[in-house]
């Protein structure tokens, strides 16, 4: 099963980025993460949109998403909502006819230093993903809160829990797609 991994963060360090990175080592069998890079996704202007030949960029994110059996996100909140990286190259992926989220299974998770691990940002995200059309995995919800004393200096995962919660979210990932066939 191939998972296409989207980070909403285009910093280095991201905690999202280290989550993600945790989520690949996390996988059941039969599971594989590749992570999306939306650095090069230009802001969205519908003038630009040319149906079929839109920005290289993003015709390799709607081939990568097309292509992928489900979708894992990781987002950051941003001012208790969604980053505008994330949300914009959401906008270039949503407009019919070819929009390749329709009917995709899809998971989301968050980290960020404060308490509620981007519940609300999370929340959000499943607004604009029901728009969308995917089937959104609902349970477990993955708030990684704290995320400075959950990752060390290296990137990695050192909090058993969430690694818990990571992988249980895959689990639910993964059967949510095998009964979508
Ligand atoms: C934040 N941060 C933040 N955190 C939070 O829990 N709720 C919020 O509303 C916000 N708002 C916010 C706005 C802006 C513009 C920035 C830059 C940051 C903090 C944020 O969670 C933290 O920077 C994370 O580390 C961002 O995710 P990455 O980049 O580490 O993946």
């Amino acid at each position: 099963m191939k998972v296409l991994g989207i980070v909403g963060s285009l910093r280095q360090r991201s905690y999202n980025l280290m989550a993600l990175r945790a989520a690949q080592r996390l996988t059941p069998p039969g599971m594989k993460i590749t992570i999306a890079d939306l650095s090069e996704i230009p802001l969205f202007n519908q003038d630009d949109r040319t149906h079929g030949d839109d920005p290289s960029a993003v015709e390799l994110l709607k081939s990568q998403v097309r292509e992928a059996d489900a979708v894992l996100f990781a987002c950051p909140e941003y001012n208790y909502s969604i980053p505008g990286v994330l949300k914009n190259s959401l906008d270039w992926l949503s407009l019919p006819p070819d929009a390749p989220f329709d009917g995709k299974p899809v998971a989301i998770m968050g980290a960020s230093a404060g308490s509620l691990g981007t519940s609300r940002a999370q929340y959000h995200l499943r607004q604009v993903l029901l728009f969308m059309n995917t089937f959104t995995v609902n349970k477990p919800e993955v708030f990684i809160g704290s995320a400075h004393a959950k990752f060390d200096e290296a990137g990695e995962l050192i909090d058993a829990p969430t690694e818990e919660f990571i992988a249980g979210l895959l689990l639910s990932l993964q059967a949510l797609a095998k009964r979508l066939g």
